[in-house]
C-alpha cells in the first residue's frame, strides 16, 4: 500500500456488496502492491469472505470497482480473471487423485497432455509432496491437502491468490508450520496474497499488510507492527492482542509533556502526535507488555507514572506470566516475560506498576 502506482497490483475502489438489507462489504477501498502478502482480519461475519469472493468473481459488488493490474475486472467471469482462490474447506475434488486435482485448471484449459505432467511434477515437488501424485484426497493428513489445494490454485500462475482461512482446519502446531511455509513460498516466488482470518496472531506473523475489518468496513490498513502499536480506535486495538485502556483527562501541558489525570492517579506524559489542550478527555492505550510490575516496598522516590496496585491473579499464558492486577477501580494486565529473573508475585501481594512516558493515545 504505498503511492508507487506502477507496482500496484489490485485496486478496490468503493466496494459495496449486500445481502437484502445487510449491507456485508461498506464501501471498501485499498490498493494492495505487487508481491505482498495482505491479509482481511475481523471477527467472523465481518465480509472478509465476501469481499474475496467479489476480488474472485464468485460474486460481483452491487458498487465500486476492482482493478486488477490495472484492468477493470468488475463483470469478468472467475475463470476469466488471473485470480485463483482458496476456499475456507480447501475443497479438493474427492473422487479425483492428488495429480489430477492439481492439474484439473490446466485440463480446463486444454494445455497439452505432456506440459500438464510437467507443471504437476513441478508444483508436486513445491509444495514438498513428491511421490504422493496418485494418492486420493481422503488418504493425505490436513496439512497435505492443504498443500494440494495450494498447488492447484498455483497451477494457474495467478496475479493474485487469495486464501480463505486456509489453515483454519489444522490443528495448532500444523497450521503453524503451514503458515511458516506459506510465507516462505510466497517470499520466494514473489506471490501476490489476499490471506483470510480471524485469527490475529496469524495476521500478525504472516502479513506485510493488515487490513481490519468490522462489519463490512475496513478500520484500519498497515503493517502489523503499526497496527498493534498504533491502532486507531478502541476495536482494533482489542482484536489485535490484549490491551489497557486508561481514560482521563489532560491538566497541564509544558512544553513536550502533559500531565494526563486518569483516576488512579496523575502520569506525565509525551505530547501525542497530534494536538492536544488542557480539558482533553482521551485514552491510552498500554500494551501488558508495556507496564513493568515491581514489589510495593521498592523505593521509587522521584520517579514518574507509578501506579499502586493487588495481585488478583497470575498466570502463565503460553511463554509469558499474565498478572491481573486491580488499580483503584480497573483490571489491569500485565505480561512479564521473565518471572523467574523479575520475581513472581503472589496473588494477593500488593504491587506497584511503572507505565512508560511515551504512550499511544485515543480521542474517542
Ligand atoms: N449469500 C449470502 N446471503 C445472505 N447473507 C450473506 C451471504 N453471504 C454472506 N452473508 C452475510 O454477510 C455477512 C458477511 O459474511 P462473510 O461470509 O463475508 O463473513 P466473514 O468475515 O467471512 O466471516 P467468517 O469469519 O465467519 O468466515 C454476514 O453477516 C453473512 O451472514
Ligand atoms: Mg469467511
Amino acid at each position: 500500500m504505498s503511492n508507487k502506482n506502477d507496482s500496484i497490483i489490485l485496486e478496490l475502489k468503493n466496494v459495496t456488496k449486500r445481502f437484502g438489507n445487510l449491507v456485508a462489504v461498506n464501501d471498501v477501498s485499498l490498493s494492495l502492491e505487487q508481491g505482498k502478502l495482505a491479509t482481511f482480519l475481523g471477527p467472523s461475519g465481518c465480509g472478509k469472505t465476501t469481499l474475496l469472493r467479489a476480488i474472485s468473481g464468485f460474486s460481483e459488488p452491487d458498487e465500486g470497482e476492482i482493478v486488477l493490474d490495472g484492468q477493470a475486472i468488475t463483470g469478468i467471469p472467475p475463470n476469466d480473471r488471473d485470480t485463483a482462490m482458496v476456499f475456507q474447506n480447501y475443497a479438493l475434488f474427492p473422487h479425483m487423485t492428488v495429480a489430477q486435482n492439481i492439474g484439473f485448471g490446466l485440463r480446463v484449459r486444454k494445455k497439452p497432455k505432456r506440459e500438464i505432467d510437467a507443471e504437476i511434477e513441478r508444483l508436486l515437488d513445491l509444495v514438498q509432496m513428491e511421490g504422493l501424485g496418485n494418492r486420493k484426497p481422503h488418504e493425505l493428513s490436513g496439512g497435505q491437502q492443504q498443500r494440494v489445494a495450494l498447488a492447484r490454485a498455483l497451477s494457474l500462475h495467478p496475479k493474485i491468490l487469495l486464501l480463505d482461512e486456509p489453515l483454519s482446519n489444522l490443528d495448532a502446531n500444523l497450521r503453524i508450520s503451514m503458515r511458516e511455509e506459506v510465507r516462505k513460498l510466497q517470499r520466494r516466488l514473489e506471490l501476490t496474497i489476499v490471506f483470510v482470518t480471524h485469527d490475529q496472531e496469524e495476521a500478525m506473523s504472516i502479513s506485510d499488510v493488515l487490513v481490519v475489518m468490522d462489519h463490512g468496513i475496513v478500520k484500519q490498513i498497515g503493517a502489523p507492527t503499526e497496527v498493534y502499536e498504533y491502532p486507531i480506535d478502541e476495536f482494533v486495538a482489542n482484536f489485535i492482542g490484549h490491551v489497557n485502556f486508561f481514560a482521563g483527562e489532560v491538566v497541564d501541558i509544558l512544553g513536550n509533556e502533559m500531565t494526563f489525570q486518569i483516576s488512579q492517579g496523575k502520569l506525565k506524559l509525551e505530547m501525542p502526535p497530534f494536538q492536544v489542550s488542557v480539558g482533553d478527555k482521551l485514552k491510552a492505550v498500554v500494551r501488558p507488555e508495556s507496564i513493568a510490575v515491581v514489589r510495593a516496598e521498592a523505593e521509587l522516590t522521584d520517579m514518574d507514572n507509578v501506579l499502586t496496585g493487588r495481585v488478583e491473579q497470575a498466570m502463565y499464558i503460553g511463554s509469558v506470566m499474565r498478572f491481573t492486577i486491580t488499580v483503584g477501580d480497573q483490571t489491569v494486565y500485565v505480561d512479564e516475560s521473565d518471572p523467574q529473573y523479575r520475581g513472581i508475585f503472589a496473588e494477593g501481594q500488593e504491587v506497584k506498576l511503572i507505565l512508560k512516558k511515551r504512550i499511544h493515545m485515543l480521542t474517542n
